[in-house]
């Protein structure tokens, strides 16, 4: 069968809401993307943290062509399916969890754990304890009730009015205790590492007061893992490092190593309050995407690649704390494993179009942060190679 080439797409057939580079990305090897000239960039982005393996990488690529042997891609949520159910269980063994919920997206993994939330503080406390705090910094998505939860000002405006009963909060315990003390609280959701509102790392010592307030006031605590989780701390999930278990988590980015794929992380107390018909999605947890994430949980699971971007990491933050001594245009670098931001004296976008320039990828923040967020397989020449570039730039 002859298969017509496609058209090349215009720019107008698109949608113009992303500002895009200018530039098209052909193919990908290793850490490094190609446009159309065969230029090399090396990537700093990992498709925004998606591409922890890297492009290419030999297994992933065997893992695809294992997942269409059965010839399933799809067959819906009529019917279990062995390669969903193993993914669940796996999760469910490496985690806090009792049982997932698989669907599509980071946004709505955390809308469908909103739900679920409700539906549990329904059931244990009455129909009162209703309202979903969000943080101060927090980026949750940008459906309707994601926006909602989501403190960026500029995303938000032009969408009023946003869904009610969601309510951003400072990132002070004492702030949180009041708003959960008037009783009218389901849930609390909360980034470990809050990434797109500038890379800001919560102290364990927060997480676990966040915990304890939680608790005592019959809280569900949500952790939005979709950025920081699946190895990019250096743990598998970020709520490792500070040793507290959330009630719920949300995945989504790396889960299926860029298929789209999200899912719901519930403790049992959560789960035992859900009932059939409760939430559904058409292609969540479909047998292709969930054998092809099995693999990549295995790969980002693996205790020397997490040791390895904990110590790469680490060395990461050393190299950029030394950077910011030299140089005058970098206010400040935070940030852990291979998720960091950098806050410049120049606006982000104009950092980020010079490095790609230059043969970096990079990403915003915010207007003033930088994020670099390189493959979780970056070995530390490649990271060096990026940062002598990035050097370059900012000087
Ligand atoms: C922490 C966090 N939560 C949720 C989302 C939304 O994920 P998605 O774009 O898959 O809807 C993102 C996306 O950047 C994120 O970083």
């Amino acid at each position: 069968m002859t298969i017509a080439p496609i058209a090349p797409p215009t720019s107008d057939a698109l949608l113009p809401v992303y500002r895009r580079q200018p530039v098209e990305i052909a193919s990908g090897a290793g850490v490094r993307l190609f446009d159309a000239d065969g230029r090399a960039y090396l990537d700093f982005t990992s498709g925004i943290a998606v591409n922890a393996l890297g492009y290419g990488d030999p297994g992933f690529m065997d893992a695809l062509r294992a997942a269409t042997e059965a010839g399933l891609v799809h067959v819906s949520n009529l019917y279990s399916t062995a390669p969903a159910r193993a993914l669940a269980e796996s999760l469910v063994a490496k985690s806090f969890a009792q049982s997932v919920f698989f669907c599509n997206s980071g946004a709505e993994a955390n809308e469908g754990a909103f739900k679920f939330a409700r539906r549990w503080a329904r059931t244990t406390r009455g129909d009162a304890a209703t309202e979903i705090i969000a943080l101060r910094g927090s980026f949750h998505g940008r459906l309707f009730g994601s926006l909602a939860a989501t403190d960026r000002p500029a995303y938000r405006a032009p969408f009023r009015p946003l869904a009610p009963g969601i309510t951003i909060v400072e990132r002070d315990l004492a702030a949180i205790e009041v708003a959960l003390s008037g009783g009218t609280v389901a849930a609390v959701i909360a980034e470990p590492v809050q990434g797109e509102g500038g890379v800001r790392v919560l102290s364990a010592e927060f997480l676990r007061g966040l915990r304890e307030l939680t608790r005592a006031h019959g809280v569900a605590l949500i952790f939005d893992e979709v950025q920081c989780g699946l190895g990019r701390t250096g743990r598998l999930f970020a709520y490792e490092y500070a040793g507290v278990e959330p009630d719920m988590m949300t995945l989504a980015k790396p889960l299926a190593g860029g298929f789209p794929m999200g899912a719901v992380l519930l403790a049992s107390h959560i789960a035992a309050t859900i009932q059939p018909g409760d939430h559904a999605t058409t292609f969540g947890g479909g047998p292709f995407v969930a054998s092809v994430a099995s693999y990549v949980l295995e790969r980002l699971s693996d205790e020397d690649l997490l040791a390895h971007v904990r110590e790469n990491g680490a060395w990461l933050g050393d190299q950029l704390a030394s950077l910011s001594l030299r140089l005058a245009t970098v206010r400040a670098v935070r940030g852990v494993g291979y998720l960091w931001g950098i806050d410049t004296t120049a606006l982000a976008g104009t950092v980020v179009a010079k490095a790609l320039d230059a043969g970096l990828l990079l990403c915003s923040a915010g207007n003033h942060t930088v994020r670099l967020l390189p493959p979780l397989v970056a070995r530390r020449d490649e990271l060096a190679e990026g940062l002598a570039i990035l050097e370059d730039v900012l000087a």
